[in-house]
C-alpha cells in the first residue's frame, strides 16, 4: 500500500477512534514518525498508565502490549503483529519458572518486564533496564533474590549492586549477538569514539563500554556527552530519533556476529510491525490484546510496585 495513503488513513482513524500510538525506539522509522509517543520500556509503561485515549495501539512487542492491557483493563489495546514476540519472554515458560521458583522458596522474585503476564503474576517486583538497579536496591539486604529472565542484565546487576542474584538463563537474541572482535576492530578505526551499550549485552561487551544504560539512558548520555563519535551497542532503531537529536555527532551501530545487510543488530520481532499492519490493526481493531481478570490482578501488583518506585 502507498505510504502516503497509509499515513493519511492512520492519522484519520486515530482521531476518529480516539486512539494513541505508542512506539518503542526499536520500531521501524516510519512507525516512529507517526507515533504519538516514542519511548523505552519504562517510559511506555508510564505512558500507558496515564493515557486517556480509548484505544492504545502498541507498536512494540507482545509483552509490552500485554503490560499496557494489564494497566488499562477498560481500554482496547492493539498490537499490529500478533507474532511480535521476544526471545526473553518466550524463553521463560510459566511452568518451568514455577518449578524454578520452588527451588528457592525464601527468595524475593524480581522479573524484567520482558516476560509474560503469567511470569509477572509469579513475581514480587517487576523492573525495566532503566530502573533495575533501583528496584534491586529497594530490597533489604537480608533478602535473597531471584532475577529473571535476562541472565546478562542479571550479571550486570550483580556487579552494580554487589548483591548475589539467582539467575534464570535467558537472553536477548539481539543484544547477545554483538561481536567483541568486530567491536574492537571498529573502535581501532575510530579511537576517539565512545562505546555506549545496553545492559542486555554480554559482559565482555559491557567491559569495553564507556557507558552502560537503558535505551533512554543511552540517548540521554549521547545527547549530553561532549564526544563527537559514538559506537552504539543496542538495537539499531534507536539511531533514528538519536540522529535527529544530535545531527552533528557520528553514530555508528555496533556490529553483530551475523553478517546481515546493515551489519548491525535489528530485532526481527520489533520489525514485524509495519506501517501497513499498523493501519490494518487500527482499521479492524484487531489483533486485540486480552488478559483474563484473574491473571491481570496478579500481574498488576508487581508492575504497580515498580511504577511507585520509579
Ligand atoms: P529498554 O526499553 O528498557 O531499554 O529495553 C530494551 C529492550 O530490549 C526492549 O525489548
Ligand atoms: Fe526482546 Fe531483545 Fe527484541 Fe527487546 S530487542 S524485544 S529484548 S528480542
Amino acid at each position: 500500500m502507498d505510504k502516503n495513503f497509509l499515513i493519511q488513513e492512520i492519522t484519520r482513524l486515530k482521531q476518529e477512534k480516539k486512539a494513541v500510538i505508542l512506539a518503542h525506539y526499536y520500531q521501524d522509522e516510519n512507525i516512529q514518525e507517526i507515533a504519538d509517543f516514542i519511548g523505552d520500556s519504562l517510559e511506555l509503561a508510564k505512558k500507558a498508565q496515564n493515557t486517556n485515549a480509548d484505544i492504545i495501539v502498541f507498536a512494540g512487542v507482545h509483552f509490552m502490549a500485554e503490560t499496557a492491557k494489564i494497566l488499562n483493563p477498560n481500554k482496547k489495546v492493539l498490537l499490529p503483529d500478533w507474532e511480535a514476540g521476544c526471545s526473553l519472554a518466550d524463553g521463560c515458560d510459566p511452568k518451568d519458572f514455577s518449578e524454578f521458583k520452588t527451588q528457592y522458596p525464601d527468595h524475593v522474585v524480581v522479573t524484567y518486564i520482558n516476560c509474560s503476564a503469567e511470569i509477572k503474576a509469579m513475581s514480587d517486583l517487576v523492573c525495566t533496564s532503566a530502573n533495575a538497579k533501583k528496584i534491586i536496591e529497594s530490597i533489604p539486604d537480608e533478602h535473597k533474590i531471584i532475577f529473571a529472565p535476562d541472565e546478562n542484565l542479571g550479571n550486570y546487576l550483580q556487579k552494580e549492586t554487589k548483591r548475589e542474584l539467582v539467575l534464570w538463563k535467558g537472553s536477548c537474541v539481539v543484544h547477545e549477538a554483538f561481536s567483541l572482535d568486530k567491536l574492537i576492530e571498529l573502535y581501532n578505526k575510530n579511537p576517539t569514539a565512545k562505546i555506549a551499550a545496553h545492559p542486555e549485552s554480554e559482559s565482555h561487551i559491557l567491559k569495553a563500554a564507556h557507558f552502560i544504560g537503558s535505551t533512554s539512558g543511552i540517548i540521554n548520555f549521547i545527547k549530553t556527552d561532549p564526544a563527537a563519535v559514538y559506537i552504539v551497542a543496542t538495537e539499531a532503531g534507536i539511531l533514528h530519533e538519536l540522529s535527529k537529536a544530535v545531527p552533528n555527532k557520528t553514530l555508528i551501530p555496533a556490529p553483530s556476529t551475523e553478517d546481515n545487510s546493515c551489519a548491525c543488530s535489528e530485532c526481527a520481532f520489533m520489525k514485524m510491525n509495519t506501517l501497513e499492519k499498523l493501519y490494518l490493526c487500527l482499521k479492524n481493531e484487531s489483533p486485540e490484546m486480552l488478559v483474563t481478570e484473574e491473571l491481570r490482578i496478579e500481574a498488576l501488583k508487581p508492575i504497580e510496585k515498580m511504577l511507585q518506585l520509579s
